[in-house]
Formats: structure tokens, sequence, C-alpha cells
């Protein structure tokens, strides 16, 4: 059973939430807000409980938004009145394209990231958006944090700036690297990427 299963009611009680992931949503609306997306269309992959999908809602009603989500955290989304498609990262297939992909805190999960990428690039309309965010280690503090948080978490790797850049490029081109940074949470880096027209 995935340890994810366990927070589908719990999750949003958490105070990583509040500390760490609220700032990351805060970002992605504030990066969409200035992008114009192909169709108008949004993939939240790995949702949780759909809680970047709820300030979607709120922030910006006219992008028409869907979540992917593997674990029975979907079932918190889906109760908010979410679309969401039950799938792991690995199997997720879909005849629809997006205008944006958007990835908050689950990449270090993903068991093959490249493939993650060249997955969400399939998936990804000609000149939209894949904008991906998640903690990295650039400071002892980060180790620390982040060795807490993987005990509460399935198996992560945390890839660095270099690293992503190195994912990335075959795809996407890299238009903004934003730095969500507060003195008590581990770095987290945003990615925006752009795929090119055809
Ligand atoms: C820390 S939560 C982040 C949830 C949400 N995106 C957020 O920012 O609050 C990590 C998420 O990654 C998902 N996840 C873990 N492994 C996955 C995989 N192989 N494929 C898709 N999602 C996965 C978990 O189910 C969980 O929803």
């Amino acid at each position: 059973m995935s340890i994810w299963n366990l927070y589908e009611k719990t999750y949003e009680k958490l105070w990583v939430q509040h500390i760490s992931l609220r700032p990351t949503r805060k970002a992605v609306i504030r990066a969409l807000s200035s992008l114009h997306l192909p169709e108008n269309t949004l993939l939240d992959m790995s949702c949780g409980t759909g809680q970047l999908l709820d300030d979607l809602k709120r922030d910006l009603p006219e992008i028409k938004c869907m979540g992917v989500e593997p674990s029975l955290m979907r079932r918190a989304a889906a109760s908010k009145g979410h679309k969401i498609l039950e799938s792991n990262v690995e199997h997720f297939e879909s005849t629809e394209k997006f205008g944006c992909i958007v990835c908050t805190h689950a990449f270090p999960y993903f068991s093959d990231q490249q493939d993650a990428i060249s997955r969400f690039s399939e998936h990804t309309l000609p000149g939209g958006y894949l904008i991906i965010a998640h903690a990295e280690t650039k400071t002892i503090y980060d180790l620390l944090m982040l060795k807490i948080v993987k005990l509460t978490t399935s198996k992560a790797n945390y890839p660095a700036p270099s690293k992503m850049k190195e994912l990335l490029e075959p795809y996407y081109k890299i238009c903004d690297v934003v730095e969500i940074n507060a003195w008590y949470v581990p770095s987290i880096t945003m990615y925006v990427a752009r795929k090119g027209e055809l």
C-alpha cells in the first residue's frame, strides 16, 4: 500500500502544508497569471487533495483544470468537485494534450524522472508550458529538513537545478527559474518551461 493513501484525511492539516507547500502554490498562481496557455487547459500531475486546484478555481477560474492522483488523496480532491483521473505518472496516458502541466512537490518521488518529463512533453500542446517545483538540498539545513520529511513519504530523489536542466532541455525551453525561499523551509525551486511551437 502506498504511504500516500494514509494522508487522504490528514494531508491538509499537516504543518508542512502551511509553511512549505502554500508558498509554492502562490508562486505557481503568480507564474500562471502572466502566461497565455494554449486552449486554456491545465493538468495538475499528482494533485494530492487538490489544494492547487482549489486555488486555481478561486484565482484563475477561466483555466479548465483537471488533476491526476494515484493515491486515495484523489478522493478528497474529487469530493471538492475537481475532475480527477486515477493514475501514477509511470502509466499516465491521455488522448488530450494540455496548455500547461503543473507538478508540485511530487517529481522527487517519480521512479524514472526522465521518462516522466518525456511523458509530460507528449501531453503538452505546442507552445504550452510545464511548471514543476520541488525542494532540493542546497544547504545542510535543507539536508536535515528533507531527511525528516523523507521519514513521512515514499522514497525520494531531489534533483538539483543542473540535473533539472539536463532533464528538461531535450523537451522544453526553460523560461524562468524561481527560488521560493523562506528561512524556515528547505530551498524550493520552480521551473517554468515552454514547449516549442510546431
Ligand atoms: C507531497 S505530495 C504533493 C501533492 C500536491 N502536488 C501538493 O503540492 O500539495 C506528493 C504527491 O506525489 C504523489 N506521487 C508519489 N509517487 C507518484 C507516482 N509514481 N506517480 C504519480 N504521483 C505520485 C503522491 O501520491 C502525492 O500526491
